[in-house]
């Protein structure tokens, strides 16, 4: 059987980490694509040069020509550039929308039975435009944002608790930005709910909100202390796991920002929820109950990236 095949668009910080945590985990070829020539270049050859060392079998390319991602399995999306200062929200979307009109119209011309991931921000309002730029089937295209605020909160929660991250489940939903929601009642400690932690005096409330405040803002808080660029190894782990339970038909359940079509309330929008990823793509959408201040953050979550589509249709009339 022929090796599977991932094509990474964008080979930046993040792109660069993707590659080299793919061809570590064997799970098959890769190109890496971008439009700045020589990085995805240099890149593919330096990584190749460790599979000696750490004695992995992966063939890696670098390219600036989408003909070089034909029949990949798997594409992630990081190709965009990051807000810089003095930008406004807009422009960063007009900018962005650009990058997924080519990025969407590159996969559908030559990676049309791909499983796509996008990570680009903004995320809810770019994996859509891409969604509907490729004209992919909605379940073969999501985003990646809840395996990353869930890891940053169970990493919190498991330093707080003082247990092995191991035993630390949590769900992080809605849109991946300051409105995100970290689900305390779905968070466990070896399936013990986060409330009852509290109840036991493992912790306080007024620390767990102190931690869902810290996950809210993890991005920045990394953007802070880096200065020059944001945070890569934890979102590139968290694209190759949703990668990972496609191409070996896992099946796990993994907070992503899948299409809903009236889970939750909403139609026709990308927002972070609870879903199975196997073979099929999205083989499944976990509608759980929200109830109280989980389901009025959602709801507000849910505003929020309606309104950047707002603005995306406003920037690209195509998407009306
Ligand atoms: N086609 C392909 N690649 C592109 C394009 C394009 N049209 N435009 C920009 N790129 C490439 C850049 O050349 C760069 O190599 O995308 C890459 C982005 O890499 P970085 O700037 O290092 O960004 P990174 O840290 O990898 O983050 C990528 O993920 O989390 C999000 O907010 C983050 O949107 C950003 C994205």
């Amino acid at each position: 059987m022929a090796r599977k095949k991932i094509a990474l668009i964008g080979s930046g910080m993040i792109g660069g980490t993707l590659a080299h945590l793919a061809a570590m985990k064997e799970l098959g070829d890769i190109v890496l694509f971008d439009i700045a020539e020589g990085i995805p270049q240099g890149k593919a050859l330096d990584l190749a040069q460790s599979g000696p060392v750490e004695g992995f079998d992966a063939n890696l390319k670098g390219a600036n020509s989408y003909e070089d991602i034909a029949g990949a399995d798997v594409c992630i999306v990081t190709a965009g550039i990051p807000r810089k200062p003095g930008m406004s929200r807009d422009d960063l979307l007009g900018i962005n929308l650009k990058v997924m009109k080519a990025v969407g119209e590159g996969i559908a011309q030559y990676a049309p039975d791909a499983f796509v991931i996008c990570i680009t921000n903004p995320l809810d309002a770019m994996v859509w435009a891409l969604r509907e730029f490729s004209g992919l089937p909605h379940q073969k295209v999501v985003g990646m944002a809840g395996v990353l605020d869930s890891a940053r909160f169970r990493h919190f929660l498991a330093e707080e608790f003082q247990v092995s991250v191991e035993d630390v489940t949590a769900f992080v939903l809605g849109g991946h930005g300051d409105t995100m929601v970290p689900v305390i009642e779905y968070s466990t400690v070896a399936g013990i709910p986060v409330p009852d932690l509290i109840k036991m005096g493992w912790s306080t409330q007024e620390r767990i909100d102190a931690i869902v405040a810290r996950t809210r803002s993890g991005g920045g808080e990394i953007v802070g202390l880096l200065k020059t660029g944001s945070a890569f190894y934890a979102p590139a782990t968290s694209a190759i796991a949703m990668a990972e339970s496609y191409l070996k038909d896992k099946k796990r359940l993994l907070p992503c920002a899948a299409h809903l079509t009236g889970q939750y309330g909403v139609d026709d929008l990308y927002v972070g929820v609870p879903i199975v990823i196997g073979a099929g793509g999205v083989e499944r959408i976990v509608e759980i109950e929200l109830k109280g201040e989980a389901k009025a953050n959602f709801d507000t979550s849910v505003a929020a990236v309606k309104e950047l589509l707002v603005a995306c249709k406003g920037i690209d009339g195509s998407l009306g």
